[in-house]
C-alpha cells in the first residue's frame, strides 16, 4: 500500500528519501512524488516505478517528503499522486489512509473559493490548513491541529511548510515511525526505509501529532494537546535475536510444558540439532548451486525475491520456533485453560488460521474459530473477557486485523498474535507477541512467513499435546526435509508449469487439513499468474465444481495416509471426464497424469506441501510474463478498508 518516507538533517535530502522510497517498493505502488524545502515547495512527481530513477529533477534541500501512491480515490494519474499542495503552494502533504468527510469539506472550501487539482480526498488536508490560517488567523500549527479534529478517518501524513524547517506528522489508524539518527531525523510508514541509517525508533500511537527537527522531534496528544515523552526503541537484528533467545533458554532447565515430565534433553540431542542446522545450511547451498547449473537461473530467475523467500524456507521454519520457553508456556497454559478461542486473519494469513483449527481440533480436541478479519463484527457477540484472540499478520499492520483486535480489546478478551514485523501495530496493541523471526519478506506474495505461522501453530499444539523439546523435535524432523523437496521437484515442477501455462483455470483439492493447503496453493497461484485457481474440500466436488471439469483441465490433487482413498475417488472422477490431474502425495498412483513426490512422515506434513506448490506458482508467473514480486493491484500491507 502506500509509503512515507521523510528526512530532515545535513544530509542530501534527495537522495535520502529517494533510497528510502525504493526500499518501499516491494509494498506495491502505482506512483511517486518528492516535495522539499528550499526558499520554496518544489514538487516532483509521475506514475509509473521509483526503480528507474536515479536523481530526482528538484533543487538541492535538507528536508524532504516522499510518497508511494496505491490508487484510492482517484485513478493512477500524475495529479492525484502526493504529495499535494494548498492552493498558495506553501503547504505540501503526502497522506496515507483515508479520509472519510472529505467530500463534506471539499465542498465547504469550494464555496468558499478553493479549488482543487486531484479527485484524492488527501488534497482537502493542505488546502484547509491553508484556510484556516487565513479565516482565523493562526499559526500553521494551529490550524493543523484543528485540522485533525476535523477530519474523519485513517490517516498517516507528513507535511511541510514553506515558512518553517520542519516535518508535521500526524497518525491515526495508519502506522507511522520516527527514526532518531544523528543530527538527522527521519519518519516513516515503514521502518525498512530509514533502518539503514538508524535502528533508533519511536512507534508513534493513535492521535499523536507533532514535528521533526534536525536535533529533536516534539509529540502531542490530540485529545489533551499535552506534549509527550515517548519511549526510544531499539531495533535489534535477527541473527542477534535469535542468539539471545538461546541463551535465555539454556538458562530454563527441565521445563515442563505439560504433565510429562521432560527427560529427552541430553547433550546427544542438542549436538545432533546443531548439526542438523548446520547441515541444512549447507544443504540449501549445494541444491541452489544444483539447480543453477541445471536451468537457466541467471537468465530468468536470479533476480526475485520470491524465490529466494521459498529457498529461505528451511531455515526460517527453525527461525520460528525459536522462542523464549517461558513466553511459550506461558501461551500454552493459557490456551489450555481456554475454550473460546478464536484465529483471525487475511488472505494467507487466514488461510494458516483455517488450517491451525484442523490441528487444533483433531491433535487437541479443541474447538477454535477460524475468522476472516473482515468478517469478525459477525463474530463480536461471541466474544468476551473469557476470549482469547489468536492474530496471525505479517506485517501486523493489516487494517482488518487490527479493527478486529481494538474491538476484541473493548471486550476484554485476551489477544495473543503471531507477526513478523517488530514494533509493527499488532504487537503493540496485543497481550502477547509471538514473534515469526522470518526476516522482512519483500515479495508481495508469503512464502516463508505462511510457513513460519504455520510451525509456530505447530509449536504451540505439539508443546501441548506432549511437550515443549518434542515438540521442536517434531517441527525439525519436517523442516529437515525441505531441502530434499526443493532439489527432487523444482525441475519437475518448471515442466508442469510449462504445461499447463496456457490454462485459464486451475483447480486444487484437498481434505481434511490439506483442505487450507489447497486454498492457499490456489491463492498463490491467482495472485502470481493471474490464472483463475480455485481451491475446495474433495466432498464438494459433486456440489458443483466438477460442472467446470473439461478436456485438460489441471487438477492439483493433494492427498496423504488420513484421505488418500476419498481424495483419489475425487481425482478418478475428474479424470473421467478429461481432466488433468497432478498428485501430490508420498506414494504414486497410475490415476496421476503427473506427481509431486512429498516425503512420508507421521506428522502433518503440510508445510511440505505448501512448498510445492510455491515453486509452481513462481514458474506459472515466469512463464506467462508475469512479474512474480510485484504483483498486479496487490500491495504488500493492506492498510485501508
Ligand atoms: O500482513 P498480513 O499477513 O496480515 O497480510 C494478510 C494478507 O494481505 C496477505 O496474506 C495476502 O493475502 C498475501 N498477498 C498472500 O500472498
Amino acid at each position: 500500500m502506500c509509503g512515507i518516507i521523510g528526512y530532515i538533517g545535513e544530509k542530501n535530502a534527495n537522495e535520502i528519501t529517494l533510497k528510502g522510497l525504493k526500499k518501499l517498493e516491494y509494498r506495491g505502488y502505482d506512483s511517486f512524488g518528492f516535495a522539499n524545502l528550499t526558499s520554496k515547495i518544489n514538487i516532483y512527481k509521475d506514475i509509473g516505478k521509483v526503480s528507474q530513477i536515479k536523481n530526482i529533477d528538484l533543487p538541492k534541500s535538507n528536508i524532504s517528503i516522499a510518497h508511494t501512491r496505491w490508487a484510492t480515490h482517484g485513478g493512477v494519474k500524475k495529479e492525484n499522486s502526493h504529495p499535494h499542495q494548498s492552493n498558495n503552494k506553501e503547504i505540501a502533504l503526502t497522506h496515507n489512509g483515508i479520509i472519510e468527510n472529505y467530500q463534506e469539506i471539499k465542498k465547504e472550501l469550494i464555496k468558499n473559493d478553493y479549488f482543487f487539482k486531484s479527485e484524492t480526498d488527501s488534497e482537502i488536508i493542505p488546502v484547509y490548513i491553508e484556510y484556516l490560517i487565513k479565516k482565523e488567523k493562526i499559526v500553521f500549527f494551529e490550524a493543523l491541529k484543528k485540522t485533525l479534529k476535523k477530519i474523519k478517518g485513517n490517516y498517516a501524513i507528513t507535511i511541510i511548510y514553506k515558512n518553517e524547517k520542519k516535518i508535521f506528522f500526524a497518525k491515526k489508524g495508519s502506522p507511522l515511525i520516527i527514526g532518531i539518527g544523528k543530527n538527522e531525523n527521519f519518519i516513516s510508514s515503514d521502518m525498512n526505509a530509514f533502518l539503514e541509517c538508524t535502528n533508533k525508533i519511536i512507534c508513534l500511537d493513535d492521535n499523536e501529532y507533532g514535528f521533526i527537527e534536525e536535533n529533536s522531534f516534539s509529540i502531542y496528544d490530540l485529545n489533551t494537546n499535552k506534549k509527550k515523552n515517548k519511549k526510544i526503541n531499539l531495533i535489534k537484528n535477527d541473527t542477534l535475536k535469535n542468539k539471545e533467545i538461546i541463551k535465555e533458554n539454556k538458562k530454563i532447565k527441565n521445563i515442563k510444558t505439560n504433565n510429562n515430565n521432560n527427560n529427552n534433553n541430553n547433550n546427544n540431542e542438542k549436538n545432533n540439532e546443531k548439526n542438523n542446522e548446520k547441515n541444512n545450511e549447507k544443504k540449501i547451498k549445494e541444491i541452489i548451486e544444483k539447480i543453477k547449473n541445471k536451468i537457466d537461473f541467471k537468465q530468468n530467475y536470479n533476480n526475485h525475491y520470491m524465490l529466494k523467500e521459498i529457498f529461505e524456507q528451511a531455515n526460517t521454519i527453525d527461525y520460528a520456533i525459536n522462542q523464549n520457553i517461558k513466553k511459550i508456556t506461558k501461551i500454552i497454559n493459557k490456551i489450555k485453560k481456554t475454550n473460546d478461542i478464536f484465529l483471525i486473519g487475511c488472505g494467507t494469513s487466514y488461510n494458516c488460521c483455517l488450517y491451525a483449527s484442523y490441528l487444533f481440533r483433531e491433535i487437541l480436541n479443541k474447538q477454535t474459530t477460524p475468522i476472516i478479519a473482515s468478517e469478525f463484527e459477525n463474530y463480536l457477540p461471541l466474544i468476551t473477557n473469557k476470549s482469547l484472540i489468536i492474530a496471525v499478520s505479517q506485517s501486523g499492520e493489516t487494517i482488518d486485523v487490527l479493527e478486529a483486535i481494538k474491538k476484541s480489546k473493548e471486550k476484554k478478551a485476551t489477544i495473543f498474535s503471531i507477526v513478523n514485523t517488530n514494533f509493527s501495530t499488532l504487537t503493540r496493541i496485543s497481550d502477547e507477541n509471538i514473534m515469526m523471526n522470518s526476516g522482512v519478506e519483500i515479495c508481495v506474495l508469503s512464502t516463508k512467513s505462511y510457513t513460519s505461522q504455520i510451525a509456530i501453530f505447530l509449536l504451540l499444539i505439539y508443546s501441548l499435546k506432549y511437550n515443549y523439546n518434542n515438540a521442536i523435535k517434531k517441527i525439525k524432523k519436517i523442516s529437515n526435509k525441505i531441502p530434499l523437496i526443493l532439489e527432487n521437484n523444482f525441475e519437475k515442477l518448471k515442466e508442469i508449469a510449462d504445461l499447463i501455462k496456457e490454462k485459464n483455470d486451475l483447480f486444487l483439492i484437498g481434505r481434511n487439513s490439506l483442505y487450507p493447503i489447497a486454498l492457499e496453493g490456489a491463492l498463490k497461484i491467482k495472485e502470481v499468474s493471474y490464472i483463475h485457481a480455485e481451491g475446495f474440500a474433495g466432498g464438494e466436488l459433486k456440489h458443483g465444481t466438477i460442472a467446470l471439469i473439461e478436456n485438460k483441465t489441471p487438477v492439483i490433487i493433494l492427498s496423504s495416509k488420513k484421505n488418500r482413498e476419498l481424495t483419489l475417488s475425487n481425482a478418478i472422477e475428474i479424470k473421467s471426464r478429461g481432466g488433468y490431474i497432478i498428485g501430490f502425495d508420498y506414494i504414486n498412483n497410475e490415476i496421476f497424469d503427473n506427481f509431486i513426490e512429498i516425503p512420508n512422515i507421521d506428522e502433518d506434513n503440510s508445510i511440505l506441501m505448501i512448498i510445492p506448490l510455491q515453486i509452481l506458482s513462481y514458474f506459472l508467473a515466469i512463464n506467462r510474463g508475469c512479474d512474480p514480486d510485484k504483483p498486479r493491484n496487490l500491495a504488500k500491507s493492506v492498510t485501508v478498508i
